[in-house]
């Protein structure tokens, strides 16, 4: 299959609508990451993501809907403080977990009797969905415990010959996928962290509860148990206050002439005085939207990518821990 990148207008959003009504994926650009998207009416379609992605079975997907769409239709107990939330914050990177009405396929939520909702705020998403009009399932659009997608370049470097289209709506701005907050109990508890910090979600809700995964726990979000983010080369991973054993290890590496780079934030970069950095940047927003693409970067250039985890690790960079943790194993 040939895969082709489209700008987003007129002619692309025909040409997407029609694969997606005849049960086909399209690659489309969100606030945080890529997606790959089907219609989550249709059971065949949903199963073909699972099969494009080699993703486990259980791990269920988000549904994606414009801004105008009836979410009533699709859940059902919506409790007070989602609206409030939803209110705050929608459209933008916040999933909500609600009861599910059963009306799209069971393949979206894996057999769960729960259903993940996300309304995007990036402009062509909105347009792509609001063109189609139906609900999308959607997981990030890289092959399965890969780094994420933030360019159309990334989807086609993971799924080139595997779709049909990846719509291209520029580099995704947020960078790490959207916070999923379960709202099925009496107080909203985050089942992943992302750009909705705790702390946003607390001031408008009154509380947050935070679901910390570990080993042999029942996986409230199974997307938790599973190895996640990881680049195709060595990693490691040093603690804020580890920067000169990680220049130590740098040189070690380097004498043996293995191809090693420094993944770290923009101060720590200037601090290290090495030739081969990945550079954060600056500031939790931009830390967090260079994540995934130096990731990227660091697997075509590097053998050995040593990370130095950012001093502040509150609010977006909880999220950002999450996922350079896990890209690091
Ligand atoms: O920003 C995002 O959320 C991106 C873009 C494309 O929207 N999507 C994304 O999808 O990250 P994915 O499939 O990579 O991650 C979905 C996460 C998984 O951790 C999954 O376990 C969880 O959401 N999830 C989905 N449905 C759920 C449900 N009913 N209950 C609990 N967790 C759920
Ligand atoms: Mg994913």
């Amino acid at each position: 299959m040939k895969t082709e990148i489209l700008e987003i207008d007129e002619n692309s959003l025909a040409i997407a609508k029609d694969i997606i009504v005849n049960g086909g994926v399209v690659a489309i650009p969100t606030e945080t990451v890529y997606g790959l998207g089907a219609n989550a009416f249709d059971a065949e379609a949903v199963e073909s993501i699972f099969k494009i992605k080699g993703r486990p079975n259980d791990n269920p997907l988000i549904v994606h809907v414009h801004k105008d769409y009836d979410v009533s239709a699709l859940v059902k107990d919506v409790p007070d403080y989602a609206k409030l939330l939803a209110k705050a914050f929608l459209p933008g990177p916040l999933t909500m977990v609600y009861k599910s009405k059963g009306a799209v396929s069971a393949a979206v939520s894996c057999g769960l009797d729960t259903l993940a909702v996300r309304i995007p705020s990036h402009e062509g998403a909105q347009r792509f969905l609001k063109y189609v009009d139906l609900p999308i399932a959607a997981p990030s659009a890289n092959v399965s415990k890969h780094v994420s997608p933030t360019s159309a370049q990334h989807v086609f470097s993971d799924l080139n010959g595997k779709i049909g289209l990846i719509l291209d709506g520029g580099n995704s701005v947020g960078g790490i996928e959207s916070t999923v907050l379960d709202c099925t109990g009496e107080k909203p508890v985050i089942l992943r962290s992302g750009l909705i910090t705790r702390e946003m979600i607390a001031k408008v809700a009154g509380e947050c509860g935070e679901y910390v995964y570990k080993d042999g726990m029942r996986a409230l979000s199974p997307g938790m148990k599973y190895k996640h983010y990881s680049p195709a080369c060595r990693t490691c991973l040093f603690n804020s206050d580890e920067l000169d054993k990680a220049v130590v290890k740098y040189k070690e590496e380097s004498a043996k002439g293995v191809k090693a780079y420094l993944l770290c934030d923009g101060e720590t970069a200037e601090r290290a005085k090495v030739r081969n950095v990945l550079n954060l940047g600056y500031g939790e927003n931009e830390i967090a939207a260079n994540l995934y693409s130096k990731l990227r970067e660091g697997e075509n250039v590097a053998e050995l990518i040593i990370a130095i985890a950012p001093e502040k690790q509150d609010g977006v960079m909880v999220g950002v821990m999450n996922r350079l943790t896990k890209a690091c194993n």
